[in-house]
């Protein structure tokens, strides 16, 4: 029975997991390398459930209840007692790896580590512990307290038990899990991620501004959030990341990260984050 999730990172998707996880009633322990996270991603989520009792989704005292549900700190031991545990930190194999290592000696035998990424091969993250069979990816969307999907990735080794007990924790907190292969980018990224990549090429180019081709997207397709919005929103950095990710382990050079994308993150322009990217915040 999954009663205490830790969640290490508490960047963009880091602090809306802790959130929904705490809401649905677990005991939510969240872990960042950098205090000043942990504090901003406090006042994050207590923002975000302020919005939800101003909106009635919540009462004062369910916002009161999850918010003691949840501690925060930078010390990576106190996961111990955690039944699973989300990894939320940057998209790099090497650092996810690493924490792996790590997470597998902390952790209790029975204890479920899950990834977030986007793009990295659960099976090499699974590689890097001793219970390959307890490792899998759950891929939130962003922002993970309004978006209803998570892509439930199954490395080679992942066991059918993890990948239920996994269906089911996602169940539990209003979410509609849906598996993919453990292939580089899943189904989500690797189909998204181009068409973002696609439209950076545009601007590049000069096809069109970015509010240009936003609206094309917007209008004429129905989307509700043109790409170069939605890219600024999840982060350049990120999506360069995820584009690497396609890039080297597909092979084709359709997948090559615009060099206007890679230009922009060199200068620190990331996004909604960083204050600049495609538009300014
Ligand atoms: N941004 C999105 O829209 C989005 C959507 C779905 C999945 N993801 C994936 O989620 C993961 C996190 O992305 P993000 O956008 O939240 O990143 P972010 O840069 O906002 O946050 C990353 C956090 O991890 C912390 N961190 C780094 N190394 C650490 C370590 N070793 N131990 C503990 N904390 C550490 C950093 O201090 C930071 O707070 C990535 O794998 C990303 O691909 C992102």
């Amino acid at each position: 029975m999954i009663k205490a999730i830790g969640v290490v990172g508490a960047g963009t998707m880091g602090n809306g997991i802790a959130q929904v996880f705490a809401q649905a009633g677990f005991t939510v322990r969240l872990v960042d390398i950098a205090q000043p996270m942990l504090d901003r991603a406090r006042g994050t989520i207590e923002k975000s459930l302020t919005k939800f009792v101003e909106k009635g989704k919540l009462s004062d005292a369910d916002r009161s209840a999850t918010l003691a549900r949840l501690s925060t700190t930078t010390s990576l031991d106190l996961l111990a007692d955690a039944d699973c545990i989300v990894e939320a930190i940057v998209e790099s194999a090497d650092a996810k790896g690493a924490l792996f290592t790590s997470l597998d000696a902390i952790a209790g035998r029975d204890a479920i580590l899950a990834s977030n990424t986007s793009s990295i091969s659960i099976t090499l993250l699974g590689a890097a512990t001793k219970r390959p069979d307890k490792v899998l990816g759950m891929h939130f969307m962003n922002p993970v307290p309004l978006m209803p999907l998570v892509e439930l990735i199954r490395g080679q080794a992942t066991s059918p038990e993890t990948m239920q007990s996994a269906s089911e924790l996602c169940m539990k907190l209003g979410k509609t899990p849906i598996e993919a292969a453990d292939y580089p980018g899943f189904i989500a990224n690797r189909i998204l991620m181009p068409m973002i990549n696609e439209a950076i090429f545009a601007v590049m180019e000069g096809v069109g501004t970015p509010e240009a081709i936003d609206s094309v997207m917007k209008l004429g397709m129905n989307h509700p959030m043109g790409p170069l919005t939605l890219a600024d929103f999840i982060g350049l950095d990120v999506c360069l990341a995820i584009m690497n990710v396609l890039h080297d382990g597909l092979g084709d050079p359709k997948y090559r990260p615009c060099p206007l994308l890679r230009r922009m993150v060199a200068a620190g322009q990331l996004g909604r984050k960083s204050g600049q990217g495609f538009y300014t915040y």
